[in-house]
């Protein structure tokens, strides 16, 4: 069983695997957990390099807050010491370098593994959008999510309205980016932001029942599962039955031939 831990981004970033289960921590307690152009890099740089057997990754945050979004000090004048700048969006390739920023949260949805946000205290702006590219999110009961982003003048770009319009809907997730208002975790519970919301204490436990409810599947139907729910809502109701008939096919196909193989 591999088991192992990595630092990146300078140590506000690391990785522990173990076996199926990759654990992904911002590590800035003393910075609330404020992302910085190599946390997104770092965070990119798991995505690309997790080990094929990890099934479940946990993404979680050190410290009272689960993530206080960007750097502010990056977007202040003379930025952050020690830092890499934010690029100027008059820089021919700015579009390219958020793309490389958005990498490290698209890698989340894989159909390979199912991800989790472990969320206490504040999730704010790009910390909320990081909790919004995992496939689950348990809250603790003191969580604070909020669309930071149009206050401050710009707009969520890590990949997180995708998914919050596809989970409370347009008029809400309007609403809700547009007032920059605070979600608590009772209101995330009824919006769906929440598959479940716990006591701050209960948390750690909660996400590790999950886990083991999670690898207690099929891996390869798990695998296969996610990818057809993923495709349901863009397919027409015929399309998405011969994509079941299909995936259950090739599923059962290598079962077979696994199991034939000498
Ligand atoms: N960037 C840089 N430093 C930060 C950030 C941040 N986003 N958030 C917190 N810190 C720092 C504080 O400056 C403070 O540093 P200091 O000890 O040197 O004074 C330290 O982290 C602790 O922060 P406090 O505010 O004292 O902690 P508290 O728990 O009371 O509040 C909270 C936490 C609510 C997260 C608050 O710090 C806050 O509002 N931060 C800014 C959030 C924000 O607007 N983020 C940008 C969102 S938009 C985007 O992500 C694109």
């Amino acid at each position: 069983m591999t088991s192992s831990q990595t630092e990146l981004a300078a140590g506000a970033l690391r990785l522990a695997v173990d076996g199926e289960v990759a654990t992904v921590t911002l590590a800035r307690p003393e910075r609330r957990n404020a992302m910085t152009p190599a946390v997104w890099l770092g965070l990119a740089e798991v995505g690309a390099s997790l080990p094929p057997e990890v099934r479940v990754v946990v993404v979680r945050g050190e410290g009272p807050s689960f993530c206080a979004g960007i750097d502010l000090r990056l977007l202040a004048d003379d930025g952050a010491a020690g830092e890499e700048a934010v690029p100027s969006a008059l820089d021919p390739g700015f579009e390219q370098q958020v793309a490389g920023y958005q990498a490290g949260y698209l890698w989340l949805r894989n159909p390979a593994i199912v991800s989790i946000a472990a969320v206490q205290g504040h999730a704010i702006g790009a910390g909320f959008q990081l909790a919004l590219a995992c496939d689950l999110r348990i809250l603790a009961e003191d969580a604070k999510l909020c669309m930071k982003e149009p206050a401050l003048g710009l707009v969520p770009d890590l990949t997180g309205t995708h998914p919050l319009v596809s989970i409370v809907g347009l008029p809400r997730a309007i609403e809700l980016c547009l007032t920059a208002r605070t979600i608590t975790g009772t209101e995330a519970l009824l919006l769906r932001l929440a598959e479940l919301v716990v006591p701050a204490a209960e948390l750690d436990a909660a996400v590790a029942d999950l886990v083991a409810a999670l690898l207690a599947t099929d891996a390869r139907a798990a695998r296969a599962t996610k990818a057809l729910l993923q495709q349901a809502s863009r397919n027409t109701l015929a399309e998405q039955a011969a994509a079941e008939r299909e995936a259950q096919a090739e599923l059962l196909r290598s079962r077979l031939s696994s199991q034939s193989s000498p």
